[in-house]
């Protein structure tokens, strides 16, 4: 965001950056950090705004790579728009977003990316963008290079979704490897289609395929295979490739063997994913809670979450999907027709901040490589993004670490009438929201709703810098 008001203090606070954290001021002027410095010992601007960060942490500001804004996907399109989508964002202490251009049935994926680019205008922090590429024909090349000369160079690919989405294997093989030549990166959902199809054929024979069914109907089996396969395409183009919502361990373990023998393979998990579990299909209203994947059991989700502490989880999304109770609901006797994804752009760094740093210890470093600065390194937007380095854009969360409340949907931003994490019991929030060098939030009211929001340009991403990590 530009010309953030001129000059602006964030003094006494613990400061934490991914790679170091203590008491230290940070200076911004005109919507940029300037300098961080030892507490008081730079004599502020006069003209300067001071917010005083005593007892609270100082973050980057969240960066979701994982974010489905007004995204149609079969019948059903979700509900919120880019203003809405970015003000839940910074009630939950994120600050950049990146969103999916899914082109429609016979839409080019450039065209699906410029429709979906000149919505960044309408929001209240910046935004970047992955392209979709579904089916390679003559132009897919060319297209990408020119995604990619407009900054757009994170290609989101399917191998599930049939006659939606779902991408061949030769479409994935050759959209690598052109984007191994322009800094690009594949960012994959794996899972066997085949092997969903099969699993929900066999549960509509056996009984139905209802929201409870949902875990049965996409095994974890479906995940891995698919993850091994797109490895090994991947390893076959000597490229990068980031598998976006993992939620298996075994599905993690492939990706950091492969990290181990050289690849650049990267793994994304998502806090549903890390948070809840599939006793949910077997409450009320199971619909509530069908993504893909699927919640998986409790032992899955313990030992997905005991990968964040190893670093073999490169970044945490949110897969935030903003559809309403009615549209949930819809298919409720059918999970093959139900819309896929929860809510949760406002609810991801409080709930991981809650079950992991203060319930597991995460040191508060690694929280913000995983929710910051790694996914501004995997998009191509570090240090100017995900980062409090002078230089960078000054977008600040001040986080009160001991603040006790409980999620309800009624007192959340996003734009539907249900949150999975109804009733839950979290610790520590964000007080005050700085976009740009602006108070945006402060103690739970938003102070300026102007859209002044850009669409980032990714640079061309440094792969073996994250895989340093
Ligand atoms: O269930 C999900 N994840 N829905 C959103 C689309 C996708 O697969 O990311
Ligand atoms: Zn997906
Ligand atoms: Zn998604």
């Amino acid at each position: 965001m530009n010309g953030g008001g001129g000059s602006l203090v964030v003094s006494g606070g613990t400061v934490v950056d991914s790679a170091w954290q203590g008491a230290a001021d940070i200076h911004v002027v005109d919507g940029t950090i300037v300098s961080v410095t030892a507490p008081k010992s730079v004599e502020p601007d006069p003209e300067a705004a001071i917010i005083d960060a005593t007892g609270l942490l100082v973050l980057p500001g969240g960066v979701d790579p994982h974010c489905h804004v007004g995204f149609t996907s079969g019948e059903f399109t979700s509900l919120d728009s880019y203003a809405e989508c970015t003000k839940a964002a910074l009630f939950g202490g994120t600050t950049t977003i990146i969103d999916f251009a899914i082109p429609r049935p016979g839409q080019r994926p450039i065209d699906a990316a410029r429709g979906q680019r000149a919505k960044a205008a309408q929001g209240l922090c910046d935004s970047a963008l992955h392209a979709c590429v579904v089916e390679w024909d003559d132009s897919t090349a060319d297209e990408l290079r020119s995604l990619a000369d407009d900054g757009i160079r994170t290609v989101k690919m399917f191998t599930t979704y049939r006659g939606e989405t779902m991408a061949n294997e030769d479409t994935i093989l050759k959209t690598m490897h052109v984007l191994g030549q322009v800094g690009g990166l594949v960012v994959i959902h794996c899972e066997s289609n085949h092997i969903i199809e099969d699993a929900q054929e066999r549960a509509d024979a056996e009984g139905g395929v209802a929201a409870d069914q949902m875990a049965v109907t996409r095994p974890e089996l479906a995940e891995t295979s698919s993850v091994a396969e797109i490895l090994a395409i991947a390893e076959s183009q000597g490229t990068g490739v980031y598998f976006v919502h993992q939620s298996t361990p075994a599905a993690v373990e492939l990706v950091a063997a492969a990290r181990a023998r050289g690849m650049a393979a990267f793994t994304e998990s998502v806090a549903h994913h890390l948070v809840l579990d599939d006793s949910c299909y077997q409450g009320a209203d199971p619909e509530r809670f069908v993504c893909c994947p699927p919640l998986r059991p409790q032992n899955t989700v313990r030992a997905l979450g005991a990968h964040l502490f190893t670093g073999e989880i490169t970044t945490i999304g949110s897969d935030h999907c903003c559809y309403d109770l009615t549209q949930k609901r819809a298919h409720r006797h059918d999970v093959r027709q139900m819309p896929n994804g929860l809510p949760g752009v406002e609810t991801r760094l409080p709930v991981i901040f809650s079950r992991y740093v203060i319930e597991q210890g995460l040191p508060l470093t690694r929280f913000v490589e995983l929710t910051a600065a790694n996914p501004a390194r995997t998009n191509g937007l570090y240090p100017r993004k995900g980062s409090l380095m002078p230089g960078a854009d000054a977008d600040i969360v001040l986080w009160d670490p001991a603040a006790q409340w409980t999620v309800h949907a009624a007192d959340l931003h996003m734009a539907t009438d249900y949150t999975p994490y109804e009733g839950m019991a979290l610790t520590g929030r964000p007080m005050v929201v700085v976009v740009g060098g602006r108070v945006l939030v402060r103690d739970g009211e938003l102070l300026d709703s102007a859209p002044r929001g850009r669409h980032l340009r990714a640079q061309p991403i440094d792969l073996p810098s994250i895989r340093r990590q």
